[in-house]
């Protein structure tokens, strides 16, 4: 086992700050806890709720400049769902109820208008899992706030659209369908797609296992674990695992094979890596294979993927693939790619692993600089480099011209330049700062958080952007995701945060894990 060592000669420069150092450093690092920081977020979280609630709820989402609302989550109050665990964790009770409330009130049976299609994936990860660690908190750190017929209520409106959603699974080889049509006469249905996606596949069992965890019908995981099976075991390797444990995307509905053997950790293939250490954690005893599985993964990626940019060698990225062999490699990242360091840094806590720790912590400062390189200091949505050592391969092509410049100083150039409000970058530095407790990250997370608040700030919210290298953000996309709510602000106000039982643990007290919509889980089996 080993331990970060913390420096707290870098704690006198900082202030007003609360520390609580453990007594013993084999307790693992000692935390900060930064309250004007936590008033900042706070006040960024209730702004935009005061905005949400005004002029969209219940619909899903706020559009803040036209102060109207959007329905692109099937008109159950994604936003408000997606808010109520980061509500909890500020202790935000007026809203905490507010929430619930709606919850109760919610017809999952039908979909508004427009909203016919619904993701099985993006309905799980906001919805089941906001549901799910609403529970878990109300019947545990957050017990009494709410009266326990809602907390019921709540768990109750969990399995009714677990059960809905289940006609997904209802295909020749369990694989689920991802889009499915509510409304008909006789309930769901789902498309005619031929092939689904890992991420979509692989991302569901830790909210449907909870399910089942938390009502004792066990059908909830065993729907999710069969589909999930074919991602562990790949049946036709040499096509759909062009690397140990690195996998392909799309897979057959009709047998479970793979259709391509392209990937790597960007969207579509991200959170089927995340979610494999992360049910490990859940509970060690039923998902040990899983731990193999990602062990293998991280090995094949530090070996086959890591990558230096040709102007900046010192930094590290993870390039894509499209099969087998270094001609193959795609030298692309983007931020929804950001959290690999995040959760190899988890994996390395996990399984004591200093390797993994050092190479997450290494990917956490990549990602770090494209933050740096930008006139509003937040990253883009999608960037590119040229590999060191590769040469000029016709996929290892120099930086346009445009960008010359930008690359010989960053170590990458923008291929898209929005930013909708996403948290990986921040999920990352929470993480690091969680397995070091090393201050600069939570320096970092608070620059990035200032820089966010600076460009987004919208109307009667936040809103995306379509250029985070202009000035200003370029234009405002008039849109609040819902994950501003579960993911940006609860990360950015935990790494400012001291210590409590559903912060991840750096000594092996995972108590909790957080769901890929960063909706904090109660873990199933022994703390590790
Ligand atoms: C965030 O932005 C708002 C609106 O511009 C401002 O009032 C607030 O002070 C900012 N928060 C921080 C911590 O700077
Ligand atoms: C959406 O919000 C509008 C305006 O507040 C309200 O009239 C409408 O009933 C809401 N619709 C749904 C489906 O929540
Ligand atoms: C809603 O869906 C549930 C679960 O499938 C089903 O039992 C119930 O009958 C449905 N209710 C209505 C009103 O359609
Ligand atoms: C779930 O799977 C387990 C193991 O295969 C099996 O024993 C159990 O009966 C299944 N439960 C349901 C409800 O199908
Ligand atoms: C790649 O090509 C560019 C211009 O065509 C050249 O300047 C550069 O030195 C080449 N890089 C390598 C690593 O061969």
């Amino acid at each position: 086992m080993y331990r970060y060592s913390w420096a707290l000669a870098a704690l006198g420069a900082i202030s007003p700050a609360v520390v609580f150092a453990s007594p013993l450093a084999s307790r693992g690092p000692g935390y900060i806890s930064h309250p004007n920081r936590l008033s900042g977020v706070k006040e960024a979280f209730q702004r935009s709720w005061n905005g949400y609630y005004k002029y969209a709820f219940p619909n899903d989402s706020l559009k803040p400049i036209s102060m109207g609302y959007d329905n692109d989550r099937n008109g159950w109050g994604a936003s408000a769902v997606d808010a109520l665990s980061t509500a909890l964790v500020m202790e935000n009770d007026v809203v905490v109820k507010q929430i619930v409330e709606h919850i109760k009130t919610i017809d999952f049976n039908h979909t508004v208008v427009g909203g016919e299609s619904v993701s099985l994936f993006e309905t799980t990860i906001r919805y089941l899992g906001g549901m799910v660690s609403a529970y878990d908190f109300l019947t545990g750190p957050s017990k009494g706030l709410i009266d326990a017929d809602s907390v019921q209520a709540i768990l109750d409106q969990a399995v009714n659209l677990a059960e809905l959603l289940s006609v997904a699974f209802t295909t020749p080889s369990g694989v689920p369908i991802n889009d499915l049509t509510f409304n008909g006469p006789n309930g769901p249905v789902t498309s005619d797609e031929s092939t689904n996606g890992i991420a979509t596949i692989g991302t569901l069992i830790l909210e449907w296992t909870r399910v089942s965890d938390l009502t004792g019908n066990d059908k909830y995981a065993n729907l999710t674990r069969t589909g999930e099976n074919y991602l562990l075991n790949v049946k036709n390797p040499d096509v759909g695992e062009p690397y140990p444990g690195l996998i392909g995307t799309n897979v057959n509905i009709q047998d479970g094979t793979f259709a391509d053997g392209s990937g790597g950790w960007n969207g579509g293939t991200d959170s089927f890596y995340e979610y494999l250490i992360k049910m490990y954690i859940y509970d060690s005893e039923r998902f040990a294979v899983f731990k193999d599985r990602w062990v293998a993964a991280i090995d094949s990626s530090i070996k086959y993927l890591a990558s230096h940019p040709s102007s900046r060698p010192d930094v590290t990225f993870l390039a894509a693939y499209n099969g087998k062999g270094e001609s193959n490699l795609n030298f692309v990242s983007s931020h929804l790619a950001c959290f690999d360091g995040g959760n190899i840094i988890l994996g390395g806590l996990t399984l004591n692993n200093k390797d993994y720790v050092d190479f997450g912590l290494k990917l956490v400062e990549g990602c770090h600089d494209t933050y740096l390189g930008t006139v509003t200091g937040i990253g883009p949505e999608s960037f590119r480099w040229q590999d060191s050592k590769l040469g000029n391969l016709t996929n290892n092509g120099p930086a346009p011209g445009g960008q010359a410049d930008f690359y010989a100083k960053n170590g990458y150039w923008i291929t898209s330049s929005a930013y909708i409000l996403r948290p990986e970058v921040m999920e990352s530095y929470y993480y690091a700062y969680r397995a070091t407790g090393d201050t600069k990250y939570q320096e970092w997370a608070w620059d990035a958080f200032l820089n966010i608040n600076k460009t987004c700030s919208a109307g009667v919210g936040f809103s995306g952007v379509t250029n985070v290298n202009a000035a200003n953000g370029g234009a405002f996309y008039d849109s609040q995701e819902s994950f501003w709510f579960a993911e940006v602000l609860k990360y950015s106000y935990l790494i400012q945060a001291g210590d409590a039982p559903y912060q991840v643990s750096a000594v092996h007290r995972n108590e909790w894990v957080f769901n890929t919509e960063a909706h904090p889980v109660r873990v199933a089996g022994r703390p590790i």
